[in-house]
């Protein structure tokens, strides 16, 4: 028996009632390969926030430094500023843990109707730079309440950190279907985009079998609209990649599906799993939240953690619920609550 210790954040809204589900599938999964969870919950969220006035403690990172992954749900609440809940907890541990791949995988299942027409053979990876790019601390905001009042946000792209990244996701397309498409925009954007073009461009050289496109992003938006089958892996920066997830998960069939892990291929910290989804306002409280996003989320996990079995049984149950039953939650059409879904992978995974 191989126990791995966990540091639970459920977070805010829907992520409270998503991370319970990931939790029993984990256990059911894990009991029959020989695998436990120990888990360590904490609080962390914009409730927190509203009474401690920090989303968490100052020395939250060092209390989860040593775990060997971090699940979360989400955080995210209206009372609370996005970029407050945000930076105040998701982007700290990203950053301090080195997890700069964002890893989106996305498929129709069978069962699934897609909004998009013929997308029904999609399968595909994004592959998002986590921790630098658009999503940079240089700038500031001048001349506040005056007519002159500006902002200025620099974006930062690092020859390391392009490199890594670009590598990342032609290892993974070698395991795949041999295929990146990298998203740019260095028609409009003259400086970093370039940059982007040519480190991913040297580091494809490594890789003779994996074919690579370059496409600028409101080209590739609309083509991952028309015709999603034709990506195999998309490796785009923190802003393209964090739109053309959301965008994948739709075509998908719902945004609740989709899960993500944060990875530090280096394993020196731990690695970060959480559904591309956020804590819903709008359903939370309803127990109608989809957690198949979660669920999917944790079979990242497991794989990551060395069980790559455990991992795909889960996918499994999923597809297998997805394809033989009318269960699905709301945002699939359906009428099942999010217990009732869970209930039936647990069965399916028996
Ligand atoms: P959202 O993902 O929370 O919701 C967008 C829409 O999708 C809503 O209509 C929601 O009901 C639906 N939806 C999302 N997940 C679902 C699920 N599992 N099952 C069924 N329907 C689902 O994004 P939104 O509304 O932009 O953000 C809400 C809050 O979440 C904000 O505070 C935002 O900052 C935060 N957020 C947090 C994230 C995170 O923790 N990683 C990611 C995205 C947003
Ligand atoms: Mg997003």
């Amino acid at each position: 028996m191989v126990t791995h210790r966990i540091a639970l954040i459920p977070g805010d809204g829907i992520g409270q009632e998503v991370t319970p589900a990931a939790s029993r599938v984990l256990e059911a999964v894990g009991a029959r390969h020989g695998i436990s969870f120990s888990y360590d919950e904490f609080d962390w969220s914009c409730a927190r926030y509203a009474e401690q006035d920090a989303m968490m403690p100052a020395d939250g990172l060092d209390r989860i430094r040593h775990h060997d992954a971090v699940l979360l749900g989400a955080v995210g609440d209206p009372s609370v500023p996005d970029h407050v809940s945000l930076w105040g907890l998701l982007i700290p541990i990203r950053r301090s843990f080195r997890q700069y791949v964002n890893l989106r995988p996305v498929k129709v299942f069978d069962g699934v109707e897609s909004p998009v027409r013929g997308a029904g053979a999609m399968d595909l990876v994004v592959v998002r730079e986590n921790v630098e790019g658009e999503y940079s601390e240089v700038g500031g905001r001048f001349g506040r309440g005056f007519a002159e009042e500006m902002a200025v946000q620099e974006s930062v792209f690092t020859r390391a950190g392009v490199e890594r990244i670009a590598d990342y996701a032609f290892r993974l397309a070698g395991r795949r279907r041999g295929h990146v498409t990298s998203a740019t925009k260095s028609n409009g954007i003259v400086h970093t985009m370039p940059f982007w073009d040519e480190v991913v461009a040297e580091k494809a050289l490594s890789f003779p079998d994996v074919t690579l496109h370059s496409e600028h992003i409101d080209a590739l938006c609309a083509k991952v609209v028309l015709d999603p089958a034709r990506f195999d892996v998309i490796v785009g920066s923190n802003l393209f990649g964090d739109i053309l997830s959301d965008l994948t998960a739709a075509v998908a069939g719902s945004i609740g599906i989709a899960p993500s892990a944060n990875i530090n291929p280096e394993r020196d910290f731990p690695s970060m799993f959480e559904p591309v989804h956020g804590s819903a306002p709008d359903i939370a409280g309803k127990g109608v939240a989809n957690p198949l996003g979660a669920i999917w989320t944790a079979a990242l996990m497991l794989d990551h953690l060395g069980h790559p079995d455990a991992a795909a049984e889960v996918e499994r149950a999923i597809a297998d619920v997805l394809a033989t039953t009318p269960i699905r939650t709301p945002d699939l059409g359906g009428t099942a609550s999010t217990g009732e879904f869970t209930s039936a992978v647990l069965d399916s995974l028996r």
